[in-house]
This record gives structure tokens, sequence and C-alpha cells, in this order.
């Protein structure tokens, strides 16, 4: 055993996933496809020390929060099983995407933890292992295994790891709204709709059916396709939540807002289409030759980043802190 550090970026999903088909396994009711971005990365560190009672986790310098301990600690119980030791460890993450404001901080976290952890456990896995495992910590951690476009496939536990696809060439626009933690959790909205939302079906239905569509888009470079795919595949995974009793609202005024300004943007001409995870941020995708011209059209309505395909989850040198 070693001290080992990983960095993993975030990802947004053009298809998305929302809904499982088995919680305890992590996997989805349907197959999603993502970008990993250069941006907003996650660098940690896994220290396992025999001397330890138990897990130790830091969050950009401070102890984190007990529930945020107490999903690394499951997690790297996952990792203690395969390795045969039940040594504790010393966890040090560093986070420059918001934490919980939906822009995908648990999928470039527990991308990390899992390349940090199996290096640091000595266990020897390859891409789709290592991205299975990321899957047990959040269901989009899988995608951030992969460089660029990704598609995460369902099915059962040895089926369901992501893989890089063709894709466009792509940029995509983040624009943050609200830094703040968002009001449900996606794991316990994503409970939530599936249990109660009269339009959950259909979200699953559509769902399949918009990714075999975007698969075919991404194939043929057509990225005016896809992104007409990735809007309105985020619409109704949004109705979805929204039709959940209680009612989960995550689009707020503001995001309404970037919706409505990237509608015009089409009608001047750009190839700009919008998505949003669970959080009110507002993810635009369009040609890189036309990010500076989006950003610019979106920089009133909240701080806005440009971002690429960036690399999938993977082992550095040097420790955090
Ligand atoms: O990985 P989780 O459990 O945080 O779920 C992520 C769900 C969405 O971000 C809303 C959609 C997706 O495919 O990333």
């Amino acid at each position: 055993m070693r001290a080992a550090t990983a960095r993993a970026y975030p990802n947004i999903a053009l298809v998305k996933y929302w809904g499982k088909r088995d919680a305890a396994w992590n996997l989805p009711a349907t197959g999603s496809l993502s970008l990993t971005l250069d941006v907003f990365p996650t660098t940690t560190t896994v220290e396992p020390d025999p001397t330890l009672t138990a897990d130790v986790f830091t969050l950009d310098g401070v102890a984190a929060p007990a529930p945020a301990l107490e999903r690394v600690r499951r997690f790297l119980d996952l990792v203690r099983e395969r390795a045969g030791t039940d040594t504790a460890a010393r966890v040090r993450s560093v986070n420059t995407v918001p934490t919980g404001a939906g822009l995908a901080s648990s999928a470039s976290g527990f991308a990390a933890l899992a390349v940090a952890a199996s290096a640091a456990y000595d266990l020897d896995l390859e891409r789709p292992g290592l991205s299975r495992l990321a899957r047990r910590g959040s269901g989009s951690a899988a995608r951030s295994l992969v460089d660029g476009m990704a598609l995460w496939h369902a099915g059962t536990d040895e089926e369901s790891f992501a893989e890089p696809v063709a894709s466009p060439e792509v940029a995509m626009v983040v624009t943050v709204l609200e830094a703040g933690p968002k009001p449900v959790s996606s794991r316990e909205a994503m409970t939530r709709t599936a249990l109660t939302s009269p339009y959950y079906r259909a979200w699953v239905e559509s769902a399949s059916q918009s990714l075999q569509a975007a698969l075919s888009a991404c194939r043929d470079g057509d990225l005016d396709r896809l992104g007409r795919i990735a809007e309105s595949n985020a619409l109704r995974m949004h109705a979805a939540i929204e039709a959940s009793d209680p009612p989960v609202r995550y689009l707020r005024p503001g995001s309404i807002a970037v919706f409505d300004r990237v509608e015009q943007l089409r009608e001047e001409g750009l190839c700009a289409y919008a998505t949003a995870d669970a959080g009110p941020n507002v993810v635009v995708i369009c040609p890189p030759s036309e990010a500076e011209a989006v950003r610019t059209a979106l920089a009133p309505f909240g701080t806005t980043v440009t971002a690429g395909p960036g690399p999938g989850a993977a082992l550095l040198a040097e420790p955090v802190g």
C-alpha cells in the first residue's frame, strides 16, 4: 500500500442518466452520453495508514461533513474488500467545482477517488474496471474515466461501464447562476421521480430512443442534430422530475432565461443548445468556433466558463496539499 493521487474532471450529459435499475449496484435504467470537460477538476490523495482507527476525509482543507465522510468510507470499503485489507485511509480532496451545485462534483469526486484508491490499495484495474468501480460511488462518475465523449452502458454490473465514442468537435459554455448547494440531492430526487412521477416510464422510454439518435448524430459528426437531441432530453428529464410528489424544481427563473436566450441565438444563426443537470446552472453546447460568441451572450446571466473535451481520470505524481 502507498499514497496515491488522482485528478478527474466533471462531465456533462447530453443524454442524461436519471433513474436506477438497481440501487445497490448503481445500475442505470438507461444508457447515457456525456462530455468530460477540461475545467473544474477534483484532485484526491488516498493514503492508507495502519495506525488510523477510522478513515479521515478532508475536503478543500477542512474535515468533510459526516454524510460525505460516510459516502467515502462506504466506497473505500468496496476497495478494501477487493484488496483483502481493513486498513483505514487519510483522504484529501480539492474540488474546484462548486460542490452540490448541479455541476457534477460527485462525478469528478468519485472518479478521482476510484483511481487514487485503487492505486493506493494495489488493485490492478484497467479503465473499464475503474469506470465500474467509480459507478458504485456515483453513477455519473463512471463517465469521468473517459476522455471526451463517453457512452455509459446500462446492463449488468459487468457490462455497466463507460467507454469513448466518436464525437463532432464540441465546446460547452457553463453558466453558473447559483453556486450554493441544491435543495434536494440528485440521489433522493432520482428515487422520488421513479416512485412518484407519472412521467417516469415515458422518460425511460424516450431517453433510450434519444441515446440511439444521439449516437447516430455523433457517428455522422452532426453537432446540430446532437444539440437538438440533448436540449430536448434535458427538458424531458426536468419535466419528469418536476412531476414528482412532492415536486422538485431545479430550474430557476434565471435558468429559463438562459434557455430563452439560447433559442434566440439559434434564430440569430448560431448552433447553440442548452442543457441542465440537477441544479439551476445551464450548460450550452456549441461548436468551438462559436463558443466565444455564446459566452459573451450569456455573460449577463452569471459566471460563464468555456470548456472543451477533457481527459479521463488519471494518476498524478504529486500529492494534494
Ligand atoms: O451521478 P449522480 O447520482 O449525481 O446523478 C447525476 C444525474 C445528472 O447529472 C442529473 C444527469 C447525468 O447524467 O449526469
